[in-house]
């Protein structure tokens, strides 16, 4: 396994693979890995002859000071983390090292893709995420790009941006890990308090009900979210901020209550903002 640190360092590594004819899959991380990334990992793995892991905690999709002084971190476990589960190359720079100039000029804006849901409570979250993806895709060069499901929105504003910037990288989706109360694993759960964690169940519990809600025939799109707010309302530890029925690719309301949806929420369990989402077919 290659550690790199250095944006050269990383641009080199990456080519020198696809010269020795490899395919390169890259899976951008914040570190703090856990099973949710470990899947995006050993998907490359399966997929890619050299996977590279960027652990990078990037402090312009940060809203506050504060979250971004809190965000855990711990590069020794990562770097072995990423190792075993299959990484050839590890990217881990420094923040000067992303933005050694300290405050861009140049940013890659989303539009209302990154204004809405998440974006309406995390101003300039995701011009964040896509300035910092779209280094990362253009230090990679040539590769697969693997995003998890998890963070849809992320993920929508990705495939969108790869493809309106031409960037060379064929996006992969990958498919929510959770744990066995159905809870997304994230790097957030570990600041939930024991009974906000037993708590922080019911968004899953939620997005399941409307699913099936939602399967079942009810045709009101309104009542499939408020079927996800009523249930996380019978929770007292938990506030919802939106539960919503979105088209998976535009993120708006649904035309019609048809085809692939996408089910979307938010909700505060003890000081902890959670958010986790659900695909249905109908
Ligand atoms: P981070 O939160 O570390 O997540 C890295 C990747 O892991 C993202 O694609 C995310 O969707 C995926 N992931 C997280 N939890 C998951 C779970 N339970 N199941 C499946 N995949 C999961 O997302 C970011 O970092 C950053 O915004 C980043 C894209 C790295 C840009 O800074």
């Amino acid at each position: 396994m290659e550690l790199v640190v250095t944006r050269e360092g990383f641009r080199e590594a990456a080519s020198a693979a696809r010269d020795r004819g490899l395919g390169v899959g890259l899976v951008p991380t914040m570190g703090s890995l856990h099973e949710g990334h470990m899947s995006l990992v050993a998907r490359a793995a399966r997929q890619c002859d050299v996977v590279a892991v960027s652990i990078f905690v990037n402090p312009i999709q940060f809203s506050s000071a504060e979250d971004l002084a809190s965000y855990p971190t711990d590069l020794q476990r990562d770097v072995e983390l990423a190792e075993a589960a299959g990484a050839g190359i590890v990217f881990a720079p420094s923040s000067n090292e992303m933005y050694p100039s300290g405050e861009l000029a140049t940013r890659v804006e989303p539009g209302p893709l990154g204004t809405r849901l998440e974006g309406a409570s995390r101003p300039g979250h995701f011009a964040g995420v896509a300035t910092v993806v779209t280094k990362l895709l253009s230090l990679c060069g040539h590769c697969r790009a693997y995003f998890g499901e998890k963070d849809f929105q992320q993920l929508v504003v990705v495939r969108r941006l790869v493809d309106e910037l031409d960037l060379d990288a064929e996006v992969v989706g990958c498919p929510t890990v959770r744990e066995a109360d159905g809870l997304a694993c994230s790097s957030r759960n570990r600041r939930l308090a024991p009974a906000d964690r037993r708590a922080a169940g019911v968004l899953f519990k939620a997005l399941v009900a409307a699913r099936d809600l939602a399967a079942g025939g009810e045709g009101d799109l309104a009542a499939i979210e408020r079927m996800m707010g009523a249930v996380v309302d019978s929770e007292p530890l938990a506030k919802l901020d939106y539960a919503v029925v979105v088209d998976p690719v535009t993120l708006a309301p649904p035309g019609a209550l048809a085809g692939e949806l996408r089910l979307l929420m938010s909700a505060e369990v003890g000081s902890v903002r959670l958010i986790d989402n659900m695909g249905v077919h109908l």
